[in-house]
């Protein structure tokens, strides 16, 4: 049997990252987790809702560009596994604040990786199968014309500072594979979506905008392509490429679901009409749809050519945009109070009341 993983989750309270402990807490009850998340705008400790604090899993606040306390945490703990989820993450505010997607995405992937290869040489990588799994997006890949796939071979072409700061910390994690020989793996997704996405991203914030009656802003023209991957497939294709995947190899990871912006508006449109009844005014929710200015450097179509996993380790997308999409609608009429403290801001209460008198662990 494998060693046991002691593996340090970071950003596991953003929306990713959180479906990803749920996976691992229920699948690897013998695995214990540490979760290091600064909790920025994009985390929130209810969205681990349930998960207890113990053998298994930690939370720790922290900053994954602070050193110190990296090097405290894979001491402490004896971190064999790192699943490197943390980041700024938003194109949108990628193009107005650059700034802290150049220290976190960066700076940040680079102090992990730094403490991970010192940590592993000094014990020897003693305590395990030592794995550094950097969670990156198929967007560094640049844009798509109509045709084509991205492979694990298509030369990088970032175009947002988003995307150039993730090309640039797989470039930092490849470097440290070829350069320490540090076990690293990357895994490059496309858009995701499902339960705790944060209500700024295309799908949950056409739904919530729908629920409420308001417009829906479509940028441009509205035929800008996605792949569109329910996270829970996500999660198990990360879990697949940690128990089966070959270090040094990046993965890509997609869900064979190509839509343009304008189709997957309207289908939630459709699909909320459908469960909920028209507006009041007895209009159909198609009518809120808004065009809007287009984004800066929009990039046009982005589609995943996931054979490698398919045919290295065995991983295929389960979930249909079409089953996926209501899924995820169901999910949100469900959660209303969890949309609702997320937009009001009363989910960044929930670390005081949760963690507010707890002691610091470590020296
Ligand atoms: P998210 O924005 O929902 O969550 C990011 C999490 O990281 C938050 O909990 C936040 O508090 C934490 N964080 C941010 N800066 C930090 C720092 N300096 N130190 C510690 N924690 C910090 O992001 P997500 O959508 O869950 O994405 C997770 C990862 O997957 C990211 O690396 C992203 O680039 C990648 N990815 C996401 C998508 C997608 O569709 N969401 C697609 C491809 C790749
Ligand atoms: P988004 O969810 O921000 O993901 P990404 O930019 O990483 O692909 O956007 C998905 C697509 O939807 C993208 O083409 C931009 C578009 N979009 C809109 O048309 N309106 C919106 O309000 C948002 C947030 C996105």
């Amino acid at each position: 049997m494998k060693n046991k993983r002691i593996v340090l989750v970071t950003g596991g309270c953003g929306f990713i990252g959180a479906n990803f402990i749920r996976l691992l807490n229920h699948r690897y009850p013998q695995w214990r987790i540490i979760n290091l998340d600064k909790l920025t705008y994009a985390g929130n400790l209810q969205n681990l809702a349930g998960i207890e604090e113990g053998e298994n899993y930690r939370f720790i606040r922290g900053d994954i560009c602070d050193s110190e306390r990296i090097a405290e945490i894979f001491t402490e703990e004896k971190i064999n596994t790192v699943v490197h989820f943390a980041a700024e993450s938003h194109v949108d505010r990628s193009i107005t604040g650059p700034a802290d997607f150049i220290t976190t995405n960066i700076i940040g992937t680079f102090t992990l990786l730094e403490n991970a290869r010192k940590s592993w040489v000094e014990r020897n990588s003693a305590d395990g199968n030592p794995l550094f799994l950097h969670v990156s997006t198929d967007e560094v890949y640049g844009s798509l014309g109509e045709t084509g796939l991205f492979t694990e071979t298509t030369a990088y072409d970032p175009r947002s500072p988003y995307s150039a700061s993730k090309a640039s910390s797989d470039h930092l994690v490849n470097a440290y594979y070829h350069t320490y020989g540090l076990p690293v793996m990357i895994t490059n997704c496309s858009n995701n979506y499902g339960p705790y996405q944060f209500p700024e991203k295309l799908i949950p914030l056409v739904l919530h905008n729908g629920l409420h009656g308001r417009e829906l802003p479509v940028y441009g023209d509205g035929k800008n392509i996605r792949d569109w991957l329910y996270v829970e497939d996500h999660c198990e294709a990360i879990a697949a490429v940690i128990e089966n995947g070959k270090i040094g190899n990046c993965y890509n990871i997609g869900g064979n679901n190509e839509k343009k912006n304008i189709n997957v508006v309207e289908i939630i449109c459709d699909t909320l009409d459908e469960k909920l009844g028209l507006l009041p005014s007895k209009a159909a929710r198609r009518s809120l749809i808004t065009y809007v200015t287009d984004r800066l450097g929009h990039d046009r179509r982005y589609a995943i050519d996931a054979r490698k996993i398919a045919e290295q380790i065995g991983w295929q997308p389960r979930i249909s945009f079409e089953k996926g999409i209501r899924m995820t609608i169901d999910w949100y009429l469900d959660h209303q109070q969890w949309v609702e403290g997320v937009v009001d801001g009363s989910y960044r209460e929930y670390y005081q009341e949760m963690y507010g008198n707890r002691q610091k662990i470590g020296k």
